[in-house]
């Protein structure tokens, strides 16, 4: 076994990786051990809710990935001195100046929109384009804002401008009519600038949330209920430099777990021990493989044939995350089973099954359900059309019989830290390679 950690990877904002594809040679049983990195989905709403400190935060684990290069520019180009020691980051906010969350930078990352929360709370003004539809849909930021004015901000939209101003914002009940993860995010962020308490109902309760609080826990906030169906804050206080080591990419770590049920073997995770996997490693052992944890390492091996997994749903959390839906789907396209998966969460995630589809899988999409008929693929050439979605092209591949050339790396790139070098430390033939 031979540990992928993670080489430093060049983060590239603006594409010069548009150019590059993953050449994958699968069909052969994967062995090896690789380190999962800190969460993305963390680290993006920790980051913004360093412009609440006096002082400088440093977030540990934070991964070296494009949407994170991201959300340093917009704290950079808000004013604040922004450091990176390997995978420890320090922001400190004191010579901040400004509300106004870039075009370019919003455009290329829809979690920008967590920056709107902490400049509310703390300057009691926010200014940003609107996000657009995405990948995976429509995504509208409704709730954000409804939250926003709850806490008693001034909305304004203009020349597809969108501004907040609430200089005296006060805590009050708010309810979510869905546990949006960004709205509950956004929520927390602009609680802590609220004068009394703000109670949340029906926030989300993913792991992401626990993080939040817990970071802001360590900056003096007063905050509780995270993980649980109300979360409370008490507003209103000056919120010192906190220091916070973000949790493990569970969505990195089920890519890691589908790639060897694609492809068979066994493999050995570090950094996580897949406490917040459980509908993930439940469908995978349904499938037939074996998994198993013991403190910060988790294990997978399929020895005999990949099954199905019958019928599955997304949900909010602790229903299986939308976000591991490609990639366990890819892994059965390549299987002997039967599956139906029900995606709850976005209305267009299924976009990369014309990609298993390119490489022989038998899916058919019928409205929000993909019906999967577990059959031998063969490699291809593909292209991601969304984050997931190329991982999980790649995690096909691995499993896939011959060469395939998997393109649109630009996607991928947003949330693994060097993909392929964790992959080949799993065992798989897969690099990096830049093309016409
Ligand atoms: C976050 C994650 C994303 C994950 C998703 C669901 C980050 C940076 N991204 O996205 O990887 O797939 O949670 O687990 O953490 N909605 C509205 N109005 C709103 C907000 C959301 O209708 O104002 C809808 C969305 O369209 C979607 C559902 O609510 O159908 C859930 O979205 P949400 O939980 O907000 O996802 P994000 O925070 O965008």
């Amino acid at each position: 076994f031979g540990i992928g950690w993670p080489e430093q990877t060049k983060t590239r904002i603006g594409g010069d990786n548009m150019m590059d594809y993953f050449a994958v040679e699968g069909g052969r049983p994967l062995e090896g051990r690789v380190f999962v990195h800190g969460a993305k989905n963390s680290a993006l709403p920790l980051l913004a809710a360093t412009l609440l400190a006096d002082g400088e935060s440093v977030l540990h684990n934070c991964p070296d990935l494009t949407d994170i290069s991201a959300a340093l520019g917009i704290l950079s180009g808000l004013g604040c001195r922004v450091r990176r020691e390997g995978a420890t980051v320090m922001v400190d906010p004191t010579c901040r100046r400004g509300h106004t969350i870039p075009d370019e930078l919003m455009g290329q990352m829809r979690a920008s929109v967590l920056f709107l929360g902490s400049l509310l709370a703390r300057d009691g003004e926010a200014v940003a384009c609107w996000p657009g539809g995405c990948a995976l849909g429509a995504r509208p930021i409704d709730l954000h804002i409804r939250a926003f004015q709850a806490l008693g901000a001034q909305v304004r939209s203009w020349n597809g401008r969108l501004s907040f101003y609430g200089p005296r914002l006060h805590g009050r009940r708010l309810a979510l009519p869905i546990p949006s993860v960004g709205a509950t995010e956004n929520a927390m962020l602009a609680a802590c600038g609220a004068q009394g308490i703000t109670v949340i109902d029906n926030p989300a309760r993913e792991p992401e949330i626990v993080d939040l609080q817990g970071f802001l826990r360590s900056m003096g906030a007063q905050v509780s209920g995270a993980g649980t169906g109300e979360i409370t804050i008490q507003g209103g206080c000056r919120l010192h430099a906190g220091e916070y080591t973000v949790m493990a990419d569970r969505i990195v770590a089920a890519t890691y777990l589908c790639a060897v049920a694609a492809a068979g073997g066994e493999g050995e995770l570090l950094g996580t021990q897949g406490e917040d996997l459980g509908p993930v490693l439940a469908a995978l052992e349904a499938a037939g493989c074996e998994t198993g944890r013991a403190p910060n390492r988790l294990w997978i091996r399929r020895r005999g044939p990949l099954g199905g997994v019958g019928s599955l749903c997304t949900g909010p959390y602790p229903a299986f995350p939308t976000d591991a839906q490609p990639l366990l789907a890819a892994a059965l396209a390549g299987g002997t089973g039967k599956s139906r998966i029900t995606e709850t969460i976005f209305d267009r995630r299924f976009r990369y099954t014309e990609g298993l589809c390119a490489m022989g899988a038998a899916i058919q999409v019928e409205g929000d359900t993909a019906y999967i008929l577990g059959r031998p693929l063969h490699g291809a050439q593909v292209a991601a059309t969304d984050l997931r979605g190329g991982a999980a092209l790649t995690v096909a591949a691995l499993g896939a019989q011959g060469p395939s050339r998997i393109w649109g790396l630009d996607h991928v790139d947003r949330g693994y830290e060097g993909l392929e070098t964790a992959l080949a430390a799993l065992g798989g033939n897969i690099r990096r390679e830049t093309g016409p």
